[in-house]
């Protein structure tokens, strides 16, 4: 199962297991990841799941869908590696893929 790193804003490491077809933001909800809030259940209305990809990770996810560039337009702290953790699924070869979180979800 791959293992996904989860950054606190403050530097705390998460080293996580995700199951394949999970998002991103369902697996650090699971975990208890603090600052993934996910207040929408992950239907990419709400962008408390902002994350930031880190390193080449940004560039090997599929790109961003319309919804979600949207919701991305209104979110505080947003960078080109900026994605909504709830539009990220789970694939084997994402083992080691590291998210950093933003301040402004804690
Ligand atoms: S959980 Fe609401 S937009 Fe991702």
């Amino acid at each position: 199962m791959p293992k996904i790193v989860f950054i606190e804003h403050n530097g705390t490491h998460h080293v996580v297991d995700a199951p394949v077809g999970k998002s991103l933001m369902q697996v650090a909800v699971d975990n208890m990841v603090p600052g993934i809030v996910g207040d929408c259940g992950g239907c990419c209305s709400c962008a408390t799941c902002h994350g930031y990809i880190e390193g080449e990770w940004a560039d090997k996810l599929p790109p961003k869908q319309e919804d979600e560039e949207m919701m991305l337009d209104g979110a505080l702290e947003v960078l080109p590696t900026s994605r909504l953790t709830c539009q990220v699924f789970i694939k084997e070869e994402y083992d080691g893929l590291t998210v950093k979180l933003p301040a402004s979800q804690f």
